[in-house]
């Protein structure tokens, strides 16, 4: 199955991320958001980031302009009829998961695939409330979308292998490595990642050293890009604790019980980056 035009549900961090690497690997884009201020929020995001890519020398005028023309903000889901491909990006809940599932079902032509960008959720349960669970499975995305190189193809019991390979194909195209896992919480890189970040808030709860020496230990120690704590703020703490909460509702294991120091933030708003605060200033 050829692709040509893709659909992104959802226009923030990931979703914008993800439109904003579809279009300007040549993909027709249309991405959707659930009201014009979300959508214009977005969309200035990635129209930005391709101005900064012409102010660095990696676009040219000529391809910001071809990039823009590529990518469609709506806020419509019958402005997917006609994708052959369409990523779902939008908030980590379930049930907003399984009320989208079938509207994209049902709005989608029969031959499409729909994938979920989900770090942690169930993609099986996705599958299960459309008619078409063989076309569907996981694309996980690492934030920055544009930038990291990785994708998580991530199969349920029900994926067909021609969806997988066609992923897969589309996955390079988009100039990302793409590794395959089961659909089981975390898949990969979030199972090995959680429970070194919540160890990094349990150390700085507990006082055992300040958030500057424990992101500094890292960054040097490791050679880490980043810190855990900045990483944290970088990838959003209400992300990470949904991550978090679903790992551990699906093994029980104490290493993924989100510490109270992370409940607190979030319930507080302090998200990170995004809000403005997290474990540093912004
Ligand atoms: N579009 C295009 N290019 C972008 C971009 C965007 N949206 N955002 C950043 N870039 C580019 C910059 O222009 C820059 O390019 P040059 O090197 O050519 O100048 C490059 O990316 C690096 O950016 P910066 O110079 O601004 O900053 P940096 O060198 O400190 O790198 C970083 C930033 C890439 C984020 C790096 O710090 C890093 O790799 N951090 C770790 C990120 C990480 O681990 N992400 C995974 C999180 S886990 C996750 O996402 C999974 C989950 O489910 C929770």
């Amino acid at each position: 199955m050829k692709i040509q035009k893709v659909g992104v549900v959802g226009c923030g961090l990931m979703g914008g991320g993800i439109a904003q690497t579809c279009a300007q690997s040549g993909y027709e884009t249309v991405v959707r958001e659930v009201n014009q201020q979300l959508l214009d929020k977005g969309m200035t995001r990635i129209h930005d980031a391709w101005d900064m890519m012409a102010r660095k020398g990696k676009l040219t005028q000529d391809q910001v302009e071809q990039n823009r023309a590529r990518l469609h903000g709506t806020l419509a889901l019958e402005d997917f009829a006609d994708c052959d491909l369409v990523i779902e990006a939008v908030i980590e809940n379930m049930e907003e998961k399984l009320r989208l599932f079938p509207a994209l079902d049902k709005t989608l032509k029969p031959e499409a695939l729909i994938l979920s960008n989900t770090s942690s959720l169930s993609i099986t349960q996705m599958g299960a409330v459309t008619k078409r669970a063989e076309q569907i499975c996981g694309l996980h995305f690492f934030n920055p979308a544009p930038v990291m190189k990785l994708v998580e193809i991530v199969r349920t019991i029900s994926t067909s292998e021609q969806t997988i390979e066609t992923v897969k194909e589309f996955a390079l195209s988009l100039g990302k490595t793409p590794v395959i896992a089961k659909d089981t919480a975390g898949f990969i890189v979030n199972f090995l990642l959680i429970p070194y970040l919540l160890a990094a808030i349990r150390m700085l709860e507990n006082g055992m050293a300040s958030r500057e020496d424990i992101d500094t230990a890292m960054k040097l120690g490791c050679g880490y890009p980043m810190g855990p704590l900045t990483l944290l703020d970088y990838v959003g703490l209400d992300t990470t604790l949904w991550a978090a909460e679903a790992i551990y509702e699906e093994y029980k294991d104490p290493l993924y019980a989100p510490p109270p120091l992370l409940r607190r933030m979030v319930a507080s708003g302090m998200y990170g980056r995004k809000s403005g605060r997290g474990f540093y200033q912004y």
